[in-house]
């Protein structure tokens, strides 16, 4: 879908409230332009003021202090590097921002947006949480997925309005943490997959293999091996029972594959450093006797004991 087409389409004049956006980073800018592109009035802060040029040439009002910003829109989108920036930037504009309602974009830790959450609403301040699941070319597609955490009632308030950064505007739930917290789960998926990608191919580089000429054969064995083992609900439902019986591939077998890739690397010269915690909770399971369990029982060693999740809390 045309992504001018999108943003315009699905904002009702009524629905075009003044959008204050706070930083002007690369997602801040893109964040900006999609609101412009919406036809809302958009005012714009940023700490190097020459980043608003290109949207004050497209109609925004560049505000000379954060003050002046937060002064303009009842509505105030925060993106800016971390959590820390976020609050040397808002706590100064307290009595300002009481009564406003701020979508805060910035990444960070769960227990950060929880706690931006309590000296917000100490303040008088609405606030929700969200987590930007897409890079800035995205913003303001139907493909960017933007999750959020907080109020419900305040989520629905303001949907039209969010529903313009991304077509994949979705609310999660009451606990403000938790869009961040789906945030640090997809993106620990990430780097593990990329790092386990720059291993094999470190070790493919061994035999001078491209990683072009290793193309054909990673693909259908990435989708019938992997993907199912990540994305079905066969596999959700082993780590929601913990009931890890398996009449496939056992620990046992599992450990001893382990320990195939850890002596090859070492073989060929490719650091093993992060390989050697999965070999150590691995010799564990089969110290304590579950050799015969499927691999997924590694998850036992990673739940936090101190935190009752709910799925506990039902057992
Ligand atoms: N880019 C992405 O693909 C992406 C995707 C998802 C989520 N995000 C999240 O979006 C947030 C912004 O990312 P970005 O890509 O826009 O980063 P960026 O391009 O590095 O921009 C960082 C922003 O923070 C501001 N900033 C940094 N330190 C500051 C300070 N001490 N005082 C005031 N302002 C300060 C910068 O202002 P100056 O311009 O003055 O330096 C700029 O506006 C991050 O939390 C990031 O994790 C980004």
């Amino acid at each position: 879908m045309d992504q001018h087409l999108f943003t315009n389409a699905i904002v009702k004049e009524n629905d075009r409230i003044p959008v204050t956006v706070i930083g002007l980073g690369n997602m801040g800018q893109a964040l900006a332009a999609a609101f412009l592109r919406a036809g809302h009035p958009v005012t714009v802060w940023n700490r190097t003021a020459g980043k608003a040029d290109l949207l004050v040439g497209n109609g925004a009002v560049q505000a000379e202090t954060a003050h002046e910003a937060v002064a303009a829109s009842k509505v105030i989108v925060v993106c800016l590097s971390t959590y820390e920036v976020v609050k040397s930037t808002l706590i100064p504009l307290a009595a300002k921002l009481a009564g406003r309602f701020i979508v805060n974009l910035t990444t960070g830790t769960p227990n950060k947006a929880r706690l931006l959450d309590t000296w917000a609403k100490e303040k008088g301040i609405e606030y929700l949480d969200g987590a930007i699941m897409a890079v800035p070319p995205m913003i303001g597609t139907p493909n960017a997925l933007i999750l959020y955490g907080g109020r419900k009632e305040l989520f629905e308030t303001y949907q039209p309005v969010l529903q313009v950064m991304g077509g994949g505007t979705t609310y999660l739930s009451e606990d403000t943490g938790v869009a961040l917290l789906y945030d640090m789960a997809m993106l620990t998926m990430l780097y593990g997959a990329w790092y386990s990608y720059f291993h094999a191919h470190a070790l493919l580089r061994t035999a001078n293999i491209s990683a072009e000429e290793f193309l054909p054969y990673t693909k259908d064995w990435l989708q019938h091996m992997i993907v199912p083992s990540l994305t079905s609900s066969d596999a959700a439902r082993i780590l929601d029972e913990r009931q890890y019986e398996t009449d496939v591939s056992n620990i046992t077998v599992n450990k001893l594959t382990l320990d195939h890739i850890v002596n090859s690397s070492r073989e060929l010269g490719v650091p093993v450093d992060w390989l050697l915690p999965i070999q150590t909770v691995t010799d564990g399971m089969l110290a304590q006797g579950f050799g015969n369990d499927g691999f997924e029982r590694v998850f036992e060693s990673m739940i936090n004991r101190s935190v009752a999740t709910p799925l506990d809390q039902n057992r």
